[in-house]
């Protein structure tokens, strides 16, 4: 199977975790599309979506899936999401669309985070993919310089502005020991929005699409 068969097997796994008559949490991405598009499926048993970019929002809307705003949803029973990386606890990094704030956002919001990828996506340690984080456009230069103090080589995602207005900054040569230390650092610097590992608020259920099917990592 090909990369894309196997995000597409993974994606239309990811349906039985919706719960009927609630609102539930979209992601960003290519998994998340096939996602998206196995959800139109059964449209009529949710009662909505909250999407994390506005490029998801487009694609619900093209199938006629209600988007609400995350300020009225009320409670969301799961998020289903993409990654760019994940290890065996379910920590991840995310970003790679640029939907890293929101993404967090969202699944922080939701009781629970199915998170749906293929299998090359698993690691035993994050960090070879560069790992982004959103910054507020004036400390682009300031953001860079204290990411190369923790050891990282930032490369500045030109061309490219978030959902939210900010840049990104893609940080290469990390190799990620404690994810959970690591987000709080990168968060504490000043102009820093969000960056994209997900280990202090992980995913609950890890779905791995591969050759001998779906497999279920649990937290
Ligand atoms: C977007 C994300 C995506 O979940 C991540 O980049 C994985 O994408 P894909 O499903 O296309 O491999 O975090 O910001």
């Amino acid at each position: 199977m090909t990369q894309d068969e196997l995000k597409q097997l993974v994606a239309r796994a990811a349906i039985d975790y919706v719960e009927t008559d609630t609102v539930i949490g979209v992601g960003t991405g290519s998994t998340a599309n096939y996602f998206i598009d196995a959800l139109a499926d059964i449209k009529h048993r949710i009662n909505g979506t909250v999407a994390s970019s506005e490029a998801s929002a487009q694609r619900l809307k093209k199938h006629g899936i209600p988007v609400l705003d995350l300020n009225s949803a009320g409670d969301i029973s799961v998020y289903i999401d993409g990654a760019d990386e994940a290890d065996r606890h379910l920590r991840l990094t995310k970003g790679g669309g640029g939907a890293l704030t929101r993404e967090k956002i969202v699944a922080a919001a939701s009781a629970k985070f199915v998170c749906i990828a293929d299998s090359s996506k698993l690691v035993d340690v994050l960090g070879k993919f560069p790992l982004p984080i959103e910054v507020i456009p004036i400390a682009r230069s300031y953001v860079a310089r204290q990411v190369v103090k923790l050891g990282g080589n930032p490369v500045w995602r030109e061309n490219f502005v978030t959902d939210n207005g900010n840049v990104i900054l893609d940080v290469h040569n990390l190799t990620i020991t404690d994810p959970r230390e690591l987000e709080a650092n990168l968060n504490n610097i000043a102009g820093v929005v969000t960056n994209g590992l997900f280990a202090l608020r992980p995913a609950d259920i890890l779905l791995l699409g591969s050759e001998d099917g779906v497999k279920t990592l649990n937290r």
